[in-house]
C-alpha cells in the first residue's frame, strides 16, 4: 500500500468520525462507546479467563439457563456445541451484559465481576463479541474499517484525528495480513464476500486487542474453504486471546479442537457433557439430544 493511499484512506475515515462524532454529539447510543472508564486491570495470574457459576436465566418462567458453570482458561480456545435453544447465545448475552442472569457469578479474570459493569465497560475492559451477522461499515475500505475500529477507543481517537502511529499502522497490517485480508485493503467493504466481511468484522474486534473474544456461529454461510481459513486464524490467536466459539459445524469445530481440546455440551440450559470431541460424540446423552438427530 502506498503513502498516498493510506493518507487519503485516513483522511476519509476523518471526515467520517467527524460526522459519527458530530452526529451523536447529543448523547445517542455510541456517545458512551469510547467514554473513558477507571476500570480496575483483569487479574489472569491464576490462569483463568473466564469463570460462569450457577447462572440461571429466566424468561417468563422459563430457564434459557439454569445453574450454568463454567470455566475458561486463560489463552484457550473452547467451542460450545448443542442444539438450538440451548442457551449458548444466552450465556453470551449474561457475558457481555446484555442480559442480566437472576442468579450466579460471571467473572472476568480472578477480580473483574461482569454483572457490576455495563455493555460497553465490559467490551472496553477487554471482552470482544462477534455476532452472527456481520456488521462492517459497508461504504468504507477495509483499511477506513480497521481504523474506524482503532478510533472506537477515545484515547486512541485524540491521536488518530492528526495521524496513525507507526505502530498503529503496523497492527492494522499484521491484523489485515491475519484476516487473509492485506491485498483487499483499500477494496470497498460493501465488495467483500459474506465470508470476507466476517473476518474484516473479526479484525476490527482485533484492533481493540480483547483478551477474551466471544464468537457465535462464526462460520454460518461460510463456503468450505472460508472454514478452514477461518479455522486457521482462530488457532493462530490462541494462546494470545481466550476464545469462546459457538458453532454447530462439526467439521469447523473438529480442525479447532485438533483431536484434544475440550469441548462443552450444552443442553437446556446447562453442561450436559465436557471433554475432548471424539469422546463427547460417542456419549449416548449427547447423541440422543443433539448429535443423533
Ligand atoms: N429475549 C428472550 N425472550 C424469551 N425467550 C428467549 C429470549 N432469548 C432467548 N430465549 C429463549 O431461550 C432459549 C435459549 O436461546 P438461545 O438463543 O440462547 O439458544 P442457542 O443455544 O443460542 O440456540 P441456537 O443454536 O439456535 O442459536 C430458547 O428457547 C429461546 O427461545
Ligand atoms: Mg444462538
Amino acid at each position: 500500500m502506498t503513502p498516498d493511499l493510506m493518507e487519503e484512506g485516513a483522511r476519509r475515515m476523518r471526515e467520517y468520525a467527524q460526522k459519527r462524532a458530530q452526529a451523536t454529539a447529543s448523547g445517542g447510543r455510541e456517545a458512551s462507546f469510547g467514554r473513558l472508564l477507571k476500570l480496575g486491570e483483569p487479574d489472569f495470574a491464576h490462569g483463568v479467563a473466564l469463570y460462569l457459576e450457577d447462572i440461571t436465566v429466566s424468561f417468563d418462567g422459563f430457564k434459557a439457563l439454569n445453574a450454568l458453570s463454567l470455566t475458561v482458561n486463560v489463552g484457550e480456545l473452547r467451542c460450545i456445541i448443542g442444539p438450538n435453544g440451548a442457551g449458548k447465545t444466552t450465556m453470551m448475552d449474561c457475558i457481555t451484559g446484555k442480559t442480566r442472569p437472576d442468579t450466579g457469578r460471571v467473572f472476568f479474570g480472578s477480580t473483574i465481576d461482569l454483572l457490576r459493569l455495563t455493555e460497553p465497560q465490559i467490551a472496553q475492559i477487554g471482552v470482544g463479541r462477534k455476532f452472527q451477522k456481520p456488521t462492517v461499515y459497508e461504504e468504507l475500505s477495509v483499511f477506513e474499517n480497521l481504523e474506524l475500529a482503532l478510533a472506537a477507543d477515545r484515547r486512541v481517537r485524540a491521536s488518530l484525528l492528526s495521524r496513525l502511529s507507526g505502530a498503529q499502522l503496523d497492527r492494522i497490517g499484521e491484523v489485515l495480513t491475519l484476516i487473509h485480508l492485506r491485498g483487499e485493503a483499500q477494496r470497498t467493504a460493501g465488495l467483500l464476500s459474506h465470508g470476507q466481511k466476517q473476518w474484516l468484522e473479526i479484525g476490527m474486534l482485533l484492533m481493540q486487542d480483547p483478551k477474551l473474544l466471544l464468537l457465535d456461529e462464526p462460520v454460518a454461510g461460510m463456503t468450505d474453504e472460508e472454514t478452514e481459513r477461518t479455522a486457521e486464524l482462530f488457532l493462530s490467536l490462541e494462546g494470545q486471546h481466550s476464545l469462546v466459539v459457538v458453532e454447530h459445524d462439526m467439521k469447523f469445530v473438529e480442525q479447532l479442537t485438533q483431536g484434544h481440546k475440550k469441548v462443552t455440551v450444552l443442553h437446556e440450559g446447562s453442561v450436559l457433557a465436557e471433554g475432548k470431541l471424539a469422546d463427547v460424540q460417542a456419549n449416548d446423552k449427547v447423541v440422543e439430544v443433539y448429535l443423533g438427530r
